[in-house]
């Protein structure tokens, strides 16, 4: 049922607010001290004490687990390692007791990442899984999970699923911070609160939508695309790349901002939109650098903005503005306009949305 929505991506874009609030809800304390999150309660000392986490997935979900990165080293201080399930599996990795793994899958059915979770299951690592469909393969092969709750997605360019995947694994992270001793109790407090938040904040951004969809119809024509962000939102750069190029068969690249000089920056012209991701956070002077040096050389940015960004307003040719928020949050925040946007591009030029060619929800063959 399409709940009098055209295509089922819309409906999931829709879903945001009430998704990511099914996601948290009964993991936060009513007073907003407290993540509790019941599914690895007992794996909790081995996550604390891991050497090592190792983040496995593919296509959208391993994009939540590169967020996942960000998050756990710098609110819980463990190396993170994201890796792809298919070239995990295949490269003879070092696994060992104290490694914790954590599988990503909407479908918990995808073959790759069962097949690379059942490998370093033989090996004495500890899996987590963070899974979407209940009682799929692969909860059923981890030893313990955190089920992401934001029911069935049915489209398949991941939407919902992969704000509340972001969402688990925010809430994980401040988690095992606190625990740890690596995230202060008053940081932790006010980063749960902004947590809390984000419902109300994609609410607001929705209310973009036929101003994005005014963006698309000027670009809905191009060839390539380029996606640029730093820190995590470099993640969310792959993803607004991923979506576009998989439901408009646009191509389209992400990159970490300041890779684009090494390379990438030799295709921008007058025909190339750039879509920069920059709400204000710790590196905020840097892109406004890199919008800049995309300018200088005549191409278009689409940029991603706090609201009220007077400094980039000057800069890009269009702003699409996202509610302030602690940069933790972002992620979850500046994804919501890239998914309406390539929603809508690939509405204009015809494309079947929610079945793409040549692609599948569940992807079960290797
Ligand atoms: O079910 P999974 O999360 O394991 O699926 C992984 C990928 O196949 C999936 O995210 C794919 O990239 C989507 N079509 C992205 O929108």
């Amino acid at each position: 049922d399409k709940n009098g929505y055209e295509h089922y991506m819309l409906k999931e874009i829709h879903e945001q607010p009430h998704s990511i609030g099914d996601t948290f809800r009964g993991r936060i304390s009513i007073d907003k001290t407290k993540i509790f999150l019941g599914g690895i309660i007992d794996v909790m000392p081995k996550l604390t004490q891991a050497k090592r986490i190792i983040i496995i997935a593919c296509g959208t979900s391993w994009h939540a687990g590169l967020v996942g990165e960000y998050l756990f080293e710098e609110y819980a201080r463990i190396p993170v390692e994201v890796e792809y399930a298919s070239e995990f599996r295949y490269r003879n990795p070092i696994i060992t007791p104290d490694d914790v793994i954590i599988a990503i899958s909407q479908s918990g059915e995808t073959a790759d990442t069962l097949a690379a979770i059942k490998m370093a299951k033989k090996q004495g690592a500890t899996i987590i899984g963070i899974c979407n469909v209940v009682g799929s393969s692969i909860p059923r092969e981890t030893h313990a999970g955190v089920y992401t709750h934001a029911g069935i997605e049915i489209g398949v360019a991941s939407t919902k699923a992969f704000t509340s995947q972001v969402t688990v694994l925010t809430m994980m992270a401040f988690m095992i911070g606190r625990k740890r001793g690596t995230l202060y109790d008053e940081l932790y407090k006010k980063l749960i609160h902004e947590l809390t938040l984000v419902p109300e904040k994609i609410d607001i951004i929705l209310k973009s939508e036929n101003y994005i969809k005014g963006i698309a119809e000027m670009y809905k024509d191009a060839t390539n695309a380029l996606y640029l962000g730093r820190g995590c939102l470099f993640p969310v750069a792959l993803e607004g790349a991923l979506k576009l190029k998989e439901i408009s068969y646009i191509h389209a690249e992400g990159y970490p901002a300041a890779e684009m000089k090494h390379g990438p920056i030799a295709l921008i012209d007058q025909n190339m939109p750039v879509c920069v991701i920059a709400t204000k956070d710790k590196s905020y002077e840097k892109i406004v650098s890199n919008i800049q040096e995309v300018k200088a050389r005549n191409g278009i940015v689409i940029a991603i903005v706090t609201k009220g960004d007077e400094t980039i307003n000057n800069l890009a040719n269009h702003v699409i503005e996202v509610p302030d928020c602690h940069e933790s949050i972002a992620p979850l925040l500046t994804v919501i306009p890239l998914q309406i946007m390539s929603y809508y591009i690939a509405l204009m030029r015809g494309c079947n949305v929610d079945q793409p060619r040549n692609l599948a929800k569940s992807v079960t063959v290797e």
